[in-house]
C-alpha cells in the first residue's frame, strides 16, 4: 500500500562550467531523500536539470568561441555523467532549452501579460550577471552585489515588469500561516524581513542579448532567466500540455531543495508567480548551508572547486555520499577538506561499520561454519541492543521527515556503536572456548547478524552500492523480502542463513598517502 506521493526537486544548475561537490551535495541529498521515501512506501518523483539560458551562459560560451547550444550540450552531458557516477536516480532531467519547457514559460508570460500582471516600462538599475539578479541602488553593498560581493552592471532598457508589489501582502500572510513553508526557521526570518523592507515590481525581460526564451508578443525581448528557470518545476510535469498527468499526480511539490543562496527566488518570486497564474504553492522550500573551503564558498565563478568525479574514483561513491550527507548539519555550513573526508572514512566506515561487519561474519564462519543459528534465551545486553535496533527505524523516519539527513545517519551510527559495544560485552571468543555455552554464542552471533541487516536497510538510501555487497556476504542476496522497510522487525533473519566473508567493505586509507 502506497502512503502517498512525494515530489522533490533540486535547483537546475547553470551549465556555465562543470559542477563541484557543493552541487553534488544538494543532488545526493535529494536522491537519498527520494530513496528513503520510496523505501518507506511513497510514490516518488525526483526532478533535476539544467538552467541553460541567460547572459552568464551566453558569455561563458562566447569566451570559449562556441555557440551557447553547443557549449551547454557538452556541459550538460557532463552533469548527467556525474549523476550516474554518484548513483543519482532522478526520474526526469529537465533542460530549459527543451521545447516542452519553453512553451510553458512562454504561455505563462502571455497569461500574466493578458491579465495585466506584467506591464512594460523603462528600467534603469543594476544587474549582477554571475547571480543573474536585478538590484536597486539601495540594496547594493559598497556598490557591489549584496549576495556575492562582485561588481554589478548598469542597465538601461525598455523592459517588462511583473507586479510583485501587488502580491507582497498575500505572500507575507502565506508565510505566516504556513510556518513550515520556508526551512530552516532562520531562512524564513530572512525572507520575511526581505519582503518587509519593500518589494518593487520585478523586471522580467532583457533586450541586450538574445540567449533566452523570447517574449511571445514582443520577441526582441527575452524572458528573465529566473522566471524561465523556476518554471521548470511544473513544465517538467507537463503542466499546461496535452498530458498533464504527472502534474496532477505530483504537484504541489513536497520539497524544493537548494542552497541558501537561492532561497529568496524560491520563497518569494516563485510563489508569487504561482499565485498570479493560479497554481497551488509548493509545500516546502528548504535551504541548506554551504560547503566551504578555507578560501570561502566553493563556486564555479571563483574557480576554487573540488571535482566530485576525482573523489568518487579515489574513495568510492558510497564513501563520498556518506561524507557529504553526514558532514553538513542541516541548515548550517560545513568545511570541506580531504583530511576530514579520510577521517570519516577511516573512523565511521572502516572502523565502526566495516569492522563490526567483518568481525561478525568471521566469527560465524569460524564457530558455526558460516551458518547462522537461532537465538535462544536473551540476557541483559541483548535487550539493550534489540530495543535500540527496534526503535531506530522510527527515529530515522522522523529525522528524515525534517530533512535532517546528518542526524538520521548519526542515529543509525548509534546502533552501529551499540553493536560494537555488544561484541565487547559478550566477548564471543570467550564463549567459544566453553562447549557448554554454544547456545549463548549462537544467540550473540544471531543478534549481531540481525543488527547488521537492520543497519544496512536503514543506510541503503544514503549508500546505494553497499547493500548489494552486504546482502551477498550476509547470505540473503535474492531475498528482497528481508531487505524492505517493513522487514525491520527483530527476528526476521532466518536460522540456517549461510554467511560468506568477502572483501572488506571499506578499507582503511593511509592519511600519510594524502600528504604526498
Ligand atoms: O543558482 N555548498 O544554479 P547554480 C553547497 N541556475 N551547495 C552548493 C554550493 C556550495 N558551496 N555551491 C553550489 C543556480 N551549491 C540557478 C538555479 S533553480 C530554478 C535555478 C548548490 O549552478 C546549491 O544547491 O549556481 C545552490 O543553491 C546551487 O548549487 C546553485 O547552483
Ligand atoms: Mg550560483
Amino acid at each position: 500500500m502506497k502512503k502517498g506521493t512525494f515530489y522533490i526537486t533540486t535547483p537546475i544548475y547553470y551549465p556555465s562550467d562543470n559542477l563541484h561537490i557543493g552541487h553534488a551535495y544538494t543532488t545526493v541529498a535529494a536522491d537519498a531523500m527520494t530513496r528513503f521515501k520510496k523505501l518507506t512506501g511513497y510514490d516518488t518523483w525526483f526532478l533535476t536539470g539544467s538552467d541553460e539560458h541567460g547572459q552568464k551562459i551566453e558569455r561563458a560560451a562566447k569566451s570559449r568561441g562556441e555557440t551557447p547550444q553547443d557549449y551547454v550540450d557538452k556541459i550538460v552531458a557532463g552533469f548527467k555523467h556525474l549523476w550516474d557516477r554518484l548513483e543519482v536516480g532522478y526520474d526526469d532531467f529537465i533542460r530549459t532549452t527543451e521545447q516542452r519547457h519553453k512553451k510553458v514559460v512562454s504561455d505563462i508570460f502571455q497569461q500574466l501579460f493578458d491579465q495585466d500582471d506584467i506591464y512594460k516600462a523603462s528600467y534603469e538599475g543594476w544587474y549582477c550577471t554571475p547571480c543573474e539578479t536585478f538590484w536597486t541602488d539601495a540594496r547594493l553593498v559598497e556598490g557591489n552585489c549584496p549576495d556575492c560581493g562582485r561588481p554589478v552592471e548598469m542597465l538601461k532598457e525598455e523592459n517588462y515588469f511583473f507586479r510583485m508589489s501587488k502580491y507582497a501582502g498575500r505572500m507575507l500572510k502565506y508565510i505566516e500561516e504556513h510556518p513550515g513553508f520556508i526551512q530552516p526557521a532562520s531562512r524564513r526570518n530572512e525572507m520575511v524581513s526581505f519582503i518587509n523592507s519593500g518589494l518593487e515590481d520585478l523586471c522580467v525581460s532583457r533586450t541586450t542579448f538574445d540567449w533566452g526564451i523570447p517574449v511571445p508578443f514582443d520577441p526582441k525581448n527575452v524572458i528573465y532567466v529566473w522566471i524561465d528557470a523556476l518554471t521548470n518545476y511544473i513544465s517538467a510535469l507537463g503542466y499546461g500540455s496535452e498530458d498533464d498527468s504527472l502534474f496532477k499526480k505530483f504537484w504541489p511539490a513536497d520539497v524544493h531543495l537548494m542552497g541558501k543562496d537561492i532561497v529568496r527566488f524560491h520563497s518569494i518570486i516563485w510563489p508569487m508567480l504561482l499565485m498570479a497564474v493560479g497554481i497551488e504553492l509548493p509545500k516546502k522550500v528548504v535551504g541548506h548551508g554551504w560547503l566551504l573551503l578555507d578560501s570561502g564558498k566553493m563556486s564555479k565563478s571563483k574557480g576554487n572547486v573540488v571535482d566530485p568525479l576525482v573523489l568518487v574514483d579515489k574513495y568510492g561513491v558510497d564513501a563520498i555520499r556518506y561524507y557529504l550527507l553526514r558532514e553538513l548539519p542541516f541548515g548550517s555550513d560545513g568545511n570541506y577538506s580531504e583530511e576530514s573526508l579520510v577521517e570519516r572514512i577511516n573512523k565511521d566506515l572502516a572502523n565502526d561499520l566495516g569492522n563490526l561487519f567483518s568481525r561478525s561474519i568471521a566469527m560465524v564462519e569460524k564457530y558455526f561454519q558460516g551458518s547462522i543459528k537461532t537465538s535462544s534465551n536473551l540476557e541483559g545486553p541483548d535487550h539493550e541492543l534489540i530495543d535500540l535496533a527496534e526503535q531506530t527505524p522510527a527515529v530515522v523516519e522522523e529525522l528524515m521527515d525534517k530533512m535532517e539527513l546528518s542526524n538520521a545517519l548519526a542515529a543509525i551510527w548509534r546502533l552501529v556503536g551499540r553493536a560494537n559495544k555488544y561484541v565487547d560485552e559478550t566477548a564471543p571468543w570467550g564463549l567459544a572456548k566453553d562447549p557448554a555455552r554454544q547456545d549463548r554464542l549462537s544467540t550473540v552471533l544471531y543478534n549481531l547478524a540481525e543488527s547488521l541487516r537492520f543497519i544496512t536497510i536503514m543506510i541503503s538510501p544514503f549508500m546505494p552500492v553497499l547493500p548489494g555487497r552486504v546482502w551477498a556476504q550476509l547470505g540473503i542476496e535474492g531475498r528482497p523480502e528481508l531487505t524492505t522497510w517493513e522487514s525491520l522487525t527483530w527476528g526476521k533473519l532466518p536460522a540456517g542463513t549461510v554467511v560468506k566473508k568477502g572483501q572488506a567493505l571499506f578499507p582503511r586509507i593511509d592519511l600519510k598517502s594524502l600528504e604526498k
